[in-house]
């Protein structure tokens, strides 16, 4: 059956095996409705590697049909330290090469990795689930990506958001530009990457980075309580909102609004059709 859902969206459960999924720093757990994926190399502050990001789109491409709501976590003191630093340097990452080695290759490669990375963050979107971050101390470069790539973010009260790219002469390039405009704001947005400062819980919480802040040992609770909520609603439904608010943006009022009805006339429909 998993195999079967796993074809159906072009993937292989194969891929997703625990065996491939711990060689790329990761774990996943499907309970039902829910799925947890967590970062799980702590030693290095689940530092990402082009394994983590491909095993990451391993995931969204095989995700069972029935799952609602994707948490994604981090084993240890910290969510994730961004990108492994030895993807910078001119060895890299025992069978995976470097940046540093794909920048002599030319503009071509470096953008099939670049796209190919952000595969990994783009599906958390998908109006079929909620995605949630459980963030707790450091959530920096990739990390913080990694966060807003998310519908939702949790926080521990030791989170620090830091988006270091700029920092180290590079651009966010892992999908979390556009979310962090939209949640903060183009002025907040320019103050944090351009300063690569960081962004503790309280100011995380005031400008909207984050939904909740609650203490490191109610972190796992607190996810899980959103989580109870979350399934509490129609799902079919929620899946026409999501689709509806994601829209939003981009569509005028009078757009908006024929959105709205045409997504009724759907539920309607499926509700109380013949
Ligand atoms: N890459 C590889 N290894 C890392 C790492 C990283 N990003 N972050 C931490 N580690 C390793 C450390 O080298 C150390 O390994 P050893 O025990 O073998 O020495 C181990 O993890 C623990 O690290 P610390 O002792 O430093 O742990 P800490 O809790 O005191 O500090 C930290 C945590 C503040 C996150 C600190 O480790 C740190 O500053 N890390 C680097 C952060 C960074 O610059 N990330 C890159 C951001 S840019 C990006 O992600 C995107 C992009 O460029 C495209």
């Amino acid at each position: 059956m998993a195999e079967a859902r796993a074809r159906q969206r072009g993937g292989n459960a194969e891929d997703v095996s625990a065996e491939r999924l711990a060689e790329a720093g990761l774990r996943f757990e499907v309970d039902g409705e829910i799925a947890t994926i967590t970062l799980d190399r702590p030693e290095k502050r689940n530092a990402q590697t082009f394994a983590t990001w491909s095993a990451l789109a391993r995931i969204g491409e095989n995700l069972p049909g029935q799952v609602r709501v994707v948490v994604v976590k981090g084993e240890g003191p910290s969510f994730s330290a961004g990108i492994d630093l030895r993807m910078f340097t001119p060895e890299g990452v025992p069978g995976q090469g470097s940046f540093s080695s794909a920048a002599t290759n030319g503009d071509t490669d470096i953008a099939q990795s670049v796209s190919k990375a952000q595969a990994g963050f783009l599906w958390l979107r998908r109006p079929e689930i909620v995605s949630i971050a459980a963030v707790q101390g450091h959530a920096i470069g990739a990390g913080f990506q990694l966060a807003l790539s998310c519908d939702l973010r949790i926080v521990a009260d030791d989170v620090k958001f830091c988006m270091k790219e700029p920092a180290l002469g590079l651009v966010p390039d892992l999908t979390g530009t556009k979310p962090l405009v939209e949640l903060v704001g183009l002025a907040k947005a320019i103050d944090i990457c351009l300063t690569a400062r960081t962004v503790y819980a309280d100011e995380a919480m005031r400008i909207g980075l984050a939904e909740k802040v609650v203490a490191g040992s109610d972190l796992e609770q607190a996810v899980r309580d959103k989580i109870a909520e979350l399934l509490s609603t129609n799902r079919d439904a929620a899946i026409a909102t999501k689709r509806l608010l994601q829209g939003a943006h981009g569509r005028s009022l009078e757009e908006q609004c024929a959105a709205e009805g045409r997504e009724q006339a759907a539920r309607l429909k499926a509700l109380f059709g013949g």
